[in-house]
């Protein structure tokens, strides 16, 4: 059996070896199962205090990982780096982080919109950094519930054709889940106007193309992304109007899909740009059981960062 390596943080999937990978979708199957009997207080992280620290907006992940420290018997906080803090005085990210990491919490949770910033943290303090996605480099939690979701709903990762459709080049969503997928044996490919796919794709290790209808034809997952606006200097696309015709998964599209295939979304959804609500709302999709599986992911990194951090048996 491979040697399982110690976690220290999560700071990408790039990094992350297969078994590390395995050991975190098991622990996370394990407690769906246990929180889906009803189960909802676990003592893994008794008497610690996890801190999230979040400088870009977040519904899904921050309060997910609130739910999960709290599953776990940790306590909570909460740091928006709004204007209602030092950070609109000018405080810096590594200052905020120190100020944090001296009322002594046990785990630091952190989104930041400048790639990098949770390795930059990870070697400033000496607690485990968590990374809620930096920039457009990783978002390593939304990968790893997103396999947990596919693994649900298909038995297996390996040898299953995805198609990631939209915004690859500004998505830490679609780095994430294609360095997952290629470790677990799955068959990428990417799409999206040529605007939106980023320069070095050939080094991601998957396939190409501009056509919707090609990259779902023989699909078993579809994940549909956000155009992030957020993160372009000038408009990449045309109108909103003109993309949902070409690379939306729009109602005419989707009855292209195989029946069998699965619809996710990491959320938030632009309904009517990358998705129809019809589609998103459908039998074939699984985007709230993302949300659900985002729960027990969370609290399964929080478990195996303690477990071999103090020993804990989780
Ligand atoms: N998927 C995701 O990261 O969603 P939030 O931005 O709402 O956390």
């Amino acid at each position: 059996m491979a040697e399982q390596h110690k976690l220290e943080n999560l700071l990408g999937i790039e990094d992350l070896d297969l078994s590390s990978i395995r050991r975190l979708l098991d622990l996370g199957k394990s407690f769906k199962s246990e929180l889906e009997n009803g189960k909802k207080k676990f003592d893994h992280l008794r008497e610690r205090t996890v801190v999230n620290l979040f400088f870009e907006p977040s519904s899904r992940t921050r309060s997910s990982f609130e739910m999960a420290a709290k599953r776990l018997g940790a306590d909570n906080i909460n740091f928006v780096a709004d204007s209602s803090t030092s950070v609109s005085k000018g405080e810096t990210l590594l200052d905020t982080a120190k100020i944090l990491e001296a009322m002594s919490p046990d785990y630091l949770v952190l989104r930041h919109e400048s790639a990098g910033a949770p390795q930059l943290l990870s070697q400033e303090l000496d607690i485990p950094v968590i990374n809620a996605g930096d920039g457009f480099h990783e978002h390593p939690s939304q990968a790893l519930l997103d396999a947990m979701t596919i693994e649900a709903k298909k038995g297996k990762i390996e040898g299953l054709k995805v198609a990631i459709i939209g915004d690859i080049a500004h998505s830490r969503v679609a780095r994430s889940n294609i360095y997952l997928l290629n470790k677990m044996g799955a068959k990428v490919t990417v799409c999206g106007p040529p605007t939106l796919l980023p320069p070095y794709v050939e080094r991601l290790q998957v396939a190409e193309t501009h056509s919707v209808q090609e990259a779902i034809a023989d699909a078993d997952v579809v994940m549909m992304l956000r155009i992030q606006f957020e993160r372009q200097n000038t408009k990449q696309i045309p109108s909103n109007a003109e993309y949902y015709r070409f690379y939306g998964l729009n109602n005419e599209t989707a009855t292209q899909l195989k029946p069998d295939a699965i619809i996710m979304h990491p959320g938030p959804m632009n309904r009517g740009v990358e998705i129809s609500p019809q589609v998103a709302d459908g039998s074939n999709s699984v985007i709230l059981h993302q949300v659900t599986n985002g729960v027990a992911i969370r609290m399964a990194i929080l478990a195996a960062l303690e477990e071999d951090r103090f020993g804990r048996r989780v």
